[in-house]
């Protein structure tokens, strides 16, 4: 098992459900993430077979860096299950993990999430409206909208004051990231400003802005990620970010 101090400001290079499990009880505060989405696991001629259909000009048209993210549906379900039941144990009582994800419509069945999330306890649910969407099938409104589930533990208490931005948050994608699927800066800043605590996780770290975040806030971070390639470019940005404190080495 590992012990806070190897996990605190420390990135992991693994597989989530590997790792999560060599973790304590209780050590964190607080989490946030963005799973893969399992977006090539679609019908018709959407992300599956390259040509990107209604995805057209989305940067994961080319996949991530060892992950297929297209697993039989059942299977997607039940690894998202196993990751959010290792998150919960290692929460604090009082913590609470934002959960990032996309609703679907995937063979006329609507994919609201419900099969991941049934059990745990969804405290609310957030929409990231994002300003602006990537290029889509002109059958289709442009989608420009995710959310993020507050899955908390019944002591979480948000921290005086930010209930006030309400429940729809308006920020820009990210677009200068060269990691495929990123969240935006501020998006991760408002989940580190909103939660009492200093530990923040994320499992499925990505490029590092959960760390960033944590660190531009005064906060620890521990992530986990599948890819080297990823967690070199979140080192790149911590890197800059302590040298420099700000997150401009994306625009190098
Ligand atoms: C949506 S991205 C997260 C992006 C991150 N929020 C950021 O801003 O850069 C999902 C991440 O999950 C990682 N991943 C996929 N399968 C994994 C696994 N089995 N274990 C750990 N990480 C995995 C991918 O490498 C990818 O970086």
């Amino acid at each position: 098992m590992l012990e806070l101090g190897d996990l605190e400001d420390q990135l992991i290079q693994g597989n989530v459900v590997e790792v999560l499990k060599t973790i304590p009880d209780g050590v964190f505060d607080f989490g946030f993430t963005s799973p893969p989405y399992n977006l090539k696991n679609s019908t018709g001629n959407g992300m599956k077979d390259g040509r990107g259909g209604k995805w057209a000009n989305a940067k994961l048209i080319q996949g991530y860096d060892g992950h297929g993210d297209s697993m039989p549906h059942d299977e997607y379900v039940a690894w998202q299950r196993e990751v959010l039941t290792e998150i919960m144990r290692t929460l604090k009582d009082d913590g609470a993990f934002f959960y990032n994800h996309k609703w679907r419509v995937q063979g006329g069945i609507i994919q609201d999430r419900s099969d991941i999330l049934e059990g745990f306890p969804v405290r609310q649910i957030i929409i990231w409206q994002r300003k602006g969407g990537i290029n889509f099938n002109p059958g289709y409104f442009l989608p420009t909208y995710e959310v993020i589930y507050v899955i908390a533990k019944k002591n979480f208490r948000l921290e005086k004051g930010v209930n006030k931005w309400g429940d729809v948050w308006e920020i820009t994608q990210d677009i200068k990231n060269p990691h495929p699927a990123s969240f935006p800066l501020e998006l991760a800043e408002r989940v580190v400003q909103a939660c009492p605590g200093d530990m923040v996780i994320d499992p499925f770290m990505g490029s590092g802005t959960t760390a960033v975040a944590a660190m531009k806030n005064g906060k620890h971070y521990c992530g986990i990620d599948l890819s080297e390639t990823y967690l070199d470019l979140a080192r790149k940005r911590i890197a800059h970010f302590e040298k420099f404190g700000n997150d401009s080495s994306l625009n190098e």
